[in-house]
């Protein structure tokens, strides 16, 4: 363990060594090509999230300042990070075709309307999409053994939790001005949840998988199968205590209350991801 720290000590997102990837540990590894390959595409496509954000925040500057110079510009990075891993780990696959089809569909996901009533209840939703990744990451850290990968996912889940914890702060900005209630706030966190973001990972899985399955049609059950094997992949990794924690925390509960529901949160976490 403390070897391996130390080899990848040298580097960072912007400098990935990808001539170290250990070839054997990921080649017959689906699981993994369908998560790296689905969050590149998810995080590349962020600046259409960008834009449509710095709109909503259009006049708050330390937001869209902070949206616009550091949020998107890591996003990007990290889905270009996880571009280079996959061409070097998986060269025979079609990256830039299996992008495009994403694209094409995605785009037409990502519009002004799915944002929240209210700006404070946006950066919960926010909050909610952060904990996704930063437990996704965390998980992706554990379910590879290969040191090139678990350094990058490790790494983005730094990011995550910084751009949870800006998003956080707003959160308490905007709730000091405009206080929002628990119960909005928790409905706010609802429908995130169980609403939004799924669509995302179907999409870009699908787009990957299309590409490997030229005569997939959608909805075919060898798809479906692929993606209730994911999932039951990903649920044994996945720290549902961290993701309830964090997905409770806008709505400031007192400490022994907060300890007495994370359990069933987190139960609901584990519900959640099994769909
Ligand atoms: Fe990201
Ligand atoms: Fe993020």
């Amino acid at each position: 363990m403390r070897e391996e720290t130390n080899a990848l000590s040298n580097w960072s997102l912007d400098n990935i060594p990808l001539d170290s990837i250990d070839h054997a540990l990921v080649e017959n590894r689906e699981d993994l090509f369908y998560l790296v390959v689905a969050a590149s595409f998810v995080e590349i496509a962020s600046d259409l999230y960008t834009d449509n954000l710095a709109k909503y925040f259009e006049g708050d500057h330390e937001v869209v300042d902070w949206l616009v110079n550091r949020w998107q510009v890591e996003e990007i990075r990290h889905g270009r990070s996880l571009r280079a891993y996959a061409r070097h780990a998986w060269p025979d696959f079609d990256w830039e075709s299996a992008y495009s089809g994403f694209f094409a569909e995605y785009s037409h996901l990502c519009t002004l309307d799915q944002f929240e009533p209210t700006r404070g209840l946006e950066m919960v939703a926010r909050c909610v999409v952060e904990t996704g990744t930063a437990t996704l990451y965390q998980t992706l850290a554990q379910q590879t053994e290969e040191p090139v990968l678990a350094g990058i996912a490790t790494r983005i889940r730094a990011d995550e939790i910084n751009h949870y914890k800006h998003f956080y702060r707003y959160f308490r900005k905007y709730n000091a001005i405009n206080p929002a209630g628990r119960l909005r706030i928790f409905s706010a966190i609802r429908r995130r949840l169980f609403e939004a973001r799924q669509d995302d990972a179907v999409c870009a899985l699908w787009h990957a998988y299309l590409i490997r399955n030229p005569a997939a049609n959608a909805g075919k059950p060898q798809f479906r199968a692929l993606c209730t094997q994911l999932g039951r992949q990903v649920r044994q990794h996945y720290p549902i205590t961290m993701a309830a924690r964090m997905l409770l925390k806008p709505l400031s509960l007192p400490a022994g209350l907060a300890r007495t529901v994370e359990g069933p949160v987190a139960k609901l976490t584990a519900l959640v991801l099994r769909h």
